[in-house]
């Protein structure tokens, strides 16, 4: 019988690694063929994990280099993230060095031994907003050549050109549609040119259509191939779910992990593991090792949906807010609750509900659709005949936990 180690912390990879062998598969197919890939999935479906594993097992045959661009705001701080992940790349690394000459000159004796964050800095030093892309271009060159092909993951571009574009106050200026332009059409230019000898795979925990749409910027990404990461069918989290009880010495009642599964409706990797790491503790703590469809029941009312899951739940809004902006984000919140208590947000509830909003540059209606436009891309919500429905079970009862006190249905408000 298999088994699975649970996760700790976010990326899995090896033997906490389940199934996804079929994507693997057609992705370094891809890959070997020459595509640059947009790796797309809702929250938690598990791409950064999916980027390590494929790093993992192609790292006999390509240089790859994982790329966390979450703090980056600038494309010189992409630059100095790009060169940090060279550095244990010796002869591509010795080269690198060459392009920040005008910097790491003084300190070359030190900088195999200073930390990567001083190292950070030393190269950043050595960028500016006239020179990083012409740098960056050098970078590419260098990696173009590599004996083995090279291999670029680069997680959280998404958050990288929504701070570009929008900054702290969340107001897309033309300086900053002009710079995240810049970027784009720099990371565009490279891919094309040096199609071949190096690929990129690009992700992100928030969709990045959503905001180059935003920014009239689309056309940047039109060469990258999208590759949807799905969530599992229930027979996968049922094996994951089993596997993870054999490692840990539990057994499930008949039909129990089938009845996580349905209760999931979408399994998302990490709601499957939340969910099985609080039947773990539920088990530890009666002292029996023995898991009834009770104890699923309870579990999941109040673990799964009690303070860990508003946790995730705030986590979730965060994100949506950076997308979305402050000014947007109540009636985004008001759409997904409605979504969320009443079952299906209808055309109808979303037409009554402009009565209540009035914004100075757009029209109500205009931004709702807006909202939608990135509430159905980024997996929240999906459309059905009698309106948008919650795609995941859990993300909805979290919600309707968090906010059905004090909520009435938009149609059943008073005039
Ligand atoms: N293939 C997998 N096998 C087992 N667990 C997985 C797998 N993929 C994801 N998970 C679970 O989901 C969690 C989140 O994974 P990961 O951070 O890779 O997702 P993500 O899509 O990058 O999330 P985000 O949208 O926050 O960036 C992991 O910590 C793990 O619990
Ligand atoms: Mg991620």
């Amino acid at each position: 019988m298999e088994k699975l180690k649970q996760a700790q912390g976010n990326v899995v990879t090896g033997d906490r690694f389940w199934d996804r062998e079929e994507d693997i598969a057609l992705l370094i197919k891809r890959i070997d063929e020459g595509a640059h890939v947009l790796l797309v999935a809702q929250r938690r479906m598990g791409k950064t994990s999916l980027m390590a594993e494929v790093y993992q097992r192609l790292s006999e045959r390509y240089v790859c280099l994982f790329i966390d661009l979450q703090k980056a705001a600038s494309g010189s701080d992409a630059i100095v993230e790009l060169s940090l992940a060279v550095q244990p790349h010796k002869p591509l690394w010795n080269k690198t060095k060459e392009v920040f000459a005008n910097v790491i000159e003084a300190i070359t004796e030190k900088v195999e031994k200073v930390g990567v964050g001083e190292l950070g800095l030393t190269l950043r030093a050595g960028l500016t907003a006239g020179n990083w892309a012409a740098k960056g271009d050098q970078l590419f060159e260098i990696l173009a050549e590599s004996e083995k092909p090279v291999l670029l993951l680069l997680d959280e571009v998404p958050i990288l050109i929504n701070r570009m574009l929008k900054g702290e106050a969340f107001t897309v200026t033309a300086e900053r549609r002009k710079e995240t332009d810049e970027f784009m059409s720099w990371l565009r230019k490279n891919s094309i040119r040096h199609q071949g000898k190096l690929r990129i795979m690009i992700s992100g925990s928030i969709g990045l259509e959503p905001i180059l749409h935003q920014a009239r910027l689309s056309a940047g990404i039109n060469n990258f191939v999208p590759f949807e990461l799905k969530a599992w069918d229930a027979d996968t989290a049922v094996k994951c779910l089993e596997a993870l009880a054999n490692e840990y010495g539990i057994k499930y009642e008949e039909g129990v992990a089938t009845n996580m599964a349905e209760r999931l409706e979408c399994c998302i990797p990490h709601h499957v593991q939340m969910f099985f790491s609080h039947v773990h503790d539920r088990c530890v703590r009666k002292n029996s090792m023995t898991c009834s469809a009770e104890d699923v029941a309870q579990v999941y009312e109040s673990d799964m949906l009690g303070v860990r899951g508003h946790v995730e739940l705030t986590h979730y809004e965060e994100r949506l807010e950076q997308v979305l902006g402050p000014e947007i984000m109540p009636i985004a919140l008001e759409m997904l609750t409605e979504a969320a208590v009443v079952g299906c947000l209808s055309q109808e509830a979303i037409g009554a509900l402009q009565k209540y909003y009035k914004f100075t540059e757009r029209s109500t209606g205009d931004i709702q659709k807006e909202i939608l436009w990135v509430l159905e891309h980024d997996g929240y919500l999906k459309q059905e005949d009698l309106g948008y429905v919650f795609v995941s079970k859990l993300l909805q009862d979290w919600w309707k936990s968090r906010y059905r006190n004090h909520y009435t249905p938009i149609l059943q408000r008073e005039e």
